[in-house]
């Protein structure tokens, strides 16, 4: 018997502007997973929230994409929606994006990072969970993680991962995908990748050589990209990930080491502002400063026929306060540029911006330069 992991997450309200989940949105979530449980639908669960994003981490036996997983999903963002209207908070309902379910909630507004796999004797898995930020922001630790020998000491000196990993990689604006393997295309890989708003790693998978059965995913990313399917801006992505650790896959320290950096992610203020990721512990995730920075936590849970442990909230560790302070001193320097690039994001990716109307306005006063 295989065991599904679903994280499905939206934004259906914040609580004050876009900074943080009111309580009781959580409790809404809850009872409705409490309710899937005693039904049988879904096996365990648990509720948290990255900022202004309510997240439901489930396990189940129904397979990724399962109809009656993303309506019951569906039904709790939408009873959350009807809690945030009643209490007032702000963009109430702002990712659910149609007004009736339709089969897969994939395409609707929220976001999904599912896998299916054989469970193994022991199944360490960690959640990881960003607001104000796009997927493309998992690129940098993912290929770390999995593929980076100064990052994963495993893929040196544990023969059971030194064979590698292979990618698969979607490019979000055509809508294509492809699989990398790694190390042999490492070069290749990251010339994709490294364009991250175009270029995002949907899985991982172990190779055929690994112990590992390699249908089966180590790592699963939300690729959603909300302004995409809704033809404008309505909102960050504010993507989910989850990856399975141990005997086979990189360490829970080689996984948490990928975050380790602070790196550059594209989010902040107005969708439009490149910052430093700060991971922090689950009740630090309030994005406050200029609406941020972008943040990321991570629950880490053991998977057991189904059941989850109660999760360990794994950045809440001094281990991480010198990549807390890094990224509050980037998030200084930044600032002080201002409405400057590379801080401000270059214009075609930016999701608010008057530049049209400045133009317009401008019109005439144009004048050919000789
Ligand atoms: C970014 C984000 C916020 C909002 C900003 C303006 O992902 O959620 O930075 O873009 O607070 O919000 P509105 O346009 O709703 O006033
Ligand atoms: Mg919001
Ligand atoms: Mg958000």
């Amino acid at each position: 018997m295989k065991t599904t992991f679903s994280i499905i997450k939206a934004d259906v309200g914040g609580w004050p502007g876009h900074a943080w989940v009111h309580p009781d949105l959580k409790e809404v979530a809850n009872i409705k997973l409490r309710d899937a449980q005693a039904s049988g639908l879904i096996k365990d669960y648990h509720v948290t929230n990255c900022g202004d994003d309510l997240e439901l981490i489930m396990t189940h036996t129904n397979g990724i994409d399962a109809k009656e997983i993303h309506s019951m999903c569906w039904d709790t963002f939408c009873e959350a929606t009807e809690k945030a209207e009643e209490l007032g908070l702000y963009g109430a309902g702002q990712d659910l994006l149609v007004d009736a379910f339709s089969g897969n909630i994939k395409g609707m507004g929220p976001g999904v990072a599912e896998m299916e796999f054989t469970e193994r004797k022991a199944e360490p898995i960690i959640a990881f969970m960003m607001d104000k930020t796009e997927p493309g922001a998992f690129n940098f630790p993912i290929y770390k993680i999995f593929a980076d020998p100064f990052n994963t000491a495993g893929l040196v000196i544990d023969p059971s991962i030194h064979d590698g990993f292979v990618f698969e990689v979607w490019d979000i604006q055509e809508h294509k995908n492809v699989m990398m393997k790694t190390p042999e295309e490492m070069y290749d890989l990251l010339a994709l990748i490294g364009a991250k708003s175009r270029f995002v790693i949907k899985r991982v998978f172990p190779k055929k050589s690994s112990k590992l059965n390699s249908d089966e995913p180590a790592a699963v990313i939300s690729t959603e990209k909300l302004y995409q399917i809704a033809g404008e801006y309505v909102g960050k992505d504010d993507p989910v990930a989850a990856v399975r650790g141990q005997s086979g896959l990189p360490a829970v320290g080689e996984i948490l080491e990928g975050f380790s950096i602070g790196h550059l992610v594209s989010g902040w203020m107005r969708g439009s502002h490149n910052g430093p990721l700060m991971p922090v512990a689950v009740r630090d995730a309030k994005c406050t400063r200029f609406d941020g920075p972008p943040r990321v936590i991570a629950l880490g849970f053991q998977l057991k026929n189904g059941k989850l442990t109660e999760p360990v909230d794994m950045f809440d560790d001094p281990a991480f306060d010198s990549t807390r302070r890094e990224a509050q001193h980037i998030t200084d320097y930044m600032r002080r540029h201002g409405p400057f690039e590379p801080h401000r994001l270059p214009m075609a990716d930016m999701e608010y911006t008057t530049l049209p109307k400045v133009m317009k306005k401008l019109g005439t006063r144009f004048k050919k330069v000789q």
